[in-house]
This record gives C-alpha cells, structure tokens and sequence, in this order.
C-alpha cells in the first residue's frame, strides 16, 4: 500500500550530506518536502535540485525544510560522496549553493517506506515523487513525475501556500488559484460565521460557494 494524503510520514534515522538527522526531530514544527530523484549526475536532475537550491528562501519563508533522496548514486562511490561530488556539478552548472541535505539510503528502506520506488517503472531507481508534510507530521501532498519529466517547483510552492493557507486561515484555493487570487471559504464554516470571521468581505456565489479575499495580505 503506497503513502497516501493523510498518512503519517514514515520516521526515520539517517545519514545525509549534512549529519545524521532522525526524519521527525528534524522538521520540528515545520513544514517537510520530501523528494526523490532518479539518480545522481543524470541531466534533469541536477537542473531540479538546481532550482530548489534557488528558490530555497522561498522554502525558508514558508517554515518549510526540503530532503532530497535518491538511491542511484555513481558506482564505485558511497552514496554520500556520490551525493557531494555530485552537488558539485550542480552548484557550478545551475549557479546555485545547494544547502540542504541529500540523504543516503543503501537499503532503500526510506524509498520503500514512501513508495518512491514504482518496480514498473525501474526496479532499481526513484521516480521523482514529492511528499509535503505538515508540522503535525502527516502527509499533506504526494505526486509522481516520470524521470524523464522535471517538476515544477512554482506549483510544489503554490500548493504549500494553499496548505498553508488552509491550517492558518480555513481557507481553500480554487482552480488555477495564484497568490492574491481570492480563496474560497471552507465548508466547514456556516454562511453566518462569515462576517465574524473574514472581515475583507465574502461573495456568496451558490449557498456552497463562498470567496473571500486571501486573509493573510
Ligand atoms: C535525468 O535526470 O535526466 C534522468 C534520470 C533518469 C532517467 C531519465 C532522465
């Protein structure tokens, strides 16, 4: 059974370019992007962790701490001096300053814990999987790209702000929602708590389509 939304995120004790972390203490309160990669010194790859690595204030703005996993690291090499020669390359080639961890897995137990390997796809690789992990622990998004396609990390951002968006302010975001787009009231909250709660003014479109500005701006 593969890692739902809902579930717990899978704990574990590890090494990772950067120490030993035990998963849970590691995160604290914050938010997690937990992903995989097929493999080290591959093409799209290293443009993905590139990216992140730049874009990493705006994981920090979020409370949000990013892992990296992969368990195709170079032959010949231990999978952490596979990982920090291979952050080498992507530092120089995508001008970036990669300053979170990549974790080893020589047994792929945290692979398997989080179904990061598809055996039809490649019994021997990760796909590229995303997991967003609220502070409470629990898994708040998973997706699966093929290797040959790299993810979209505007979109991964976009969906922890609407999580976020969500636990602070009981908010959801409707199709294409973008920052500064307004939000849709949740269902849980009656047409009367409207007023007391959203004082930016709502819309009642249909008694189960209510919007309201985005709270936090
Ligand atoms: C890549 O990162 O470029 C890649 C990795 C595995 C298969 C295909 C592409």
């Amino acid at each position: 059974m593969s890692l739902m939304i809902g579930d717990e995120a899978p704990d574990f004790t590890a090494n990772t370019t950067m120490g030993e972390i035990n998963f849970h203490q590691w995160l604290g309160n914050d938010w997690g992007i937990f992903m995989s990669h097929p493999a080290d010194f591959t093409p799209v790859c290293t443009t993905e962790i590139g990216r992140v690595a730049n874009l990493e204030g705006e994981f920090k703005r979020r409370n949000a701490k990013v892992l990296v996993l992969s368990v195709g690291t170079k032959p010949g090499m231990t999978p952490l001096d596979s990982h920090r020669e291979w952050i080498k390359d992507v530092n120089e080639t995508q001008n970036a300053s990669v300053e979170f961890p990549l974790v080893e897995d020589p047994d792929r137990s945290i692979a398997n814990a989080y179904g990061m390997i598809h055996p039809n796809a490649s019994d021997t690789l990760t796909v590229r999987s995303v997991f967003l992990i609220g502070p409470d622990k629990v898994v708040k998004l998973v997706i699966s790209y093929p290797a040959s396609t790299g993810r979209n990390f505007v979109e991964i951002l976009r969906v922890l702000d609407s999580l976020q968006l969500t636990a602070n302010f009981q908010v959801a975001t409707p199709v294409d929602w973008k920052h500064g787009d307004d939000c849709v009231v949740v269902p849980a909250i009656a047409t009367e708590e409207i007023p007391g709660k959203f004082p930016k003014g709502h819309k009642i479109i249909k008694d189960y389509l209510r919007t309201t500005p985005q709270p936090n701006l």
